[in-house]
C-alpha cells in the first residue's frame, strides 16, 4: 500500500488539486459568461402597436379600484386611488379587435395637483413568437397630455434585457371610465 502510495503520489495529488478545483468551480459565486453563450448576439430595436383597452364600467370590468385614501374622493386629482388591472390589448381601436395581449398590473393617482399616474403594468404578448414574453413598463403618466412616455425597465422571453420607452395617447373613452389607448412600444433587445 506505502509503496503503491510512494509509486502513484504525483498522480494521486493532482488528482486531489483537480477534484478541490471542481469542487471551488460548482460553488462559485459568481461567473463570467460570453455573451454569445446565451445566445445574445445582436440587438434588436423592435416596434410595436396596439391598443390599451382600460375597461371600468359594465358587467366586465378589467380595471378595479381597490384602494384609496380617507381624502381620494375631495380631492381634484383622486389623489391615493389605486387600480389594478389586466386590461386586454387589442389590434386595433375597438376593443372588440383581435386581442394580442394584455397589461396586467396597478396605477395610481399619485400627483396632487394635475392628473398623474404612476403606472407599474406588465404587458404580456400572446401573439405569435411573442407569446408569454413580456414587458414591464414604470413611469408617469400624466394622462391629460395628449402623448406620454414611460420607461420599459425590463422584459422577460424575446424580451429579455429589454429597455426602452412607450408612448400612450388616448384614442377615445366614455362616461363609464373606460378608455382605449393607443400604445407605441420602441424596445431594444437581442
Ligand atoms: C369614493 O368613490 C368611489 C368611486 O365612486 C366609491 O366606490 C367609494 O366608496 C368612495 N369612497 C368614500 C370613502 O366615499
Ligand atoms: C366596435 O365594434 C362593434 C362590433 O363590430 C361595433 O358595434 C361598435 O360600434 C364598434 N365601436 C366603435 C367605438 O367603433
Ligand atoms: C400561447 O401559448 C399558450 C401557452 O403555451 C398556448 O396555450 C397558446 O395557444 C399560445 N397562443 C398562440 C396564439 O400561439
Amino acid at each position: 500500500m506505502a509503496q503503491f502510495i510512494q509509486k502513484h503520489k504525483n498522480t494521486i495529488l493532482s488528482i486531489l488539486i483537480v477534484s478541490l478545483i471542481l469542487q471551488v468551480q460548482c460553488h462559485q459565486f459568481s461567473r463570467k459568461l460570453s455573451p454569445k453563450s446565451h445566445a445574445f448576439k445582436k440587438q434588436k430595436l423592435t416596434h410595436l402597436h396596439f391598443y390599451f383597452q382600460d375597461i371600468a364600467g359594465g358587467d366586465h370590468p378589467t380595471a378595479l379600484r381597490v384602494a384609496e385614501a380617507p381624502t381620494t374622493n375631495t380631492s381634484k386629482t383622486g389623489f391615493g386611488a389605486t387600480i389594478i388591472i389586466d386590461d386586454p390589448l387589442t389590434e386595433g381601436p375597438n376593443r372588440t379587435s383581435k386581442i394580442i395581449g394584455r397589461a396586467q398590473g396597478m396605477y395610481a393617482s399619485a400627483d396632487l395637483n394635475v392628473f398623474g399616474l404612476m403606472m407599474a403594468v406588465n404587458f404580456v404578448f400572446l401573439e405569435g413568437k411573442y407569446n408569454g414574453s413580456t414587458v414591464s413598463i414604470l413611469g408617469r403618466n400624466g394622462i391629460t397630455m395628449p402623448l406620454r412616455e414611460m420607461p420599459i425597465v425590463g422584459g422577460t422571453g424575446i424580451f429579455r434585457f429589454a429597455r426602452g420607452y412607450v408612448q400612450a395617447n388616448t384614442a377615445s373613452f366614455n362616461a363609464l371610465g373606460d378608455a382605449s389607448v393607443e400604445y407605441n412600444v420602441y424596445v431594444l433587445h437581442y
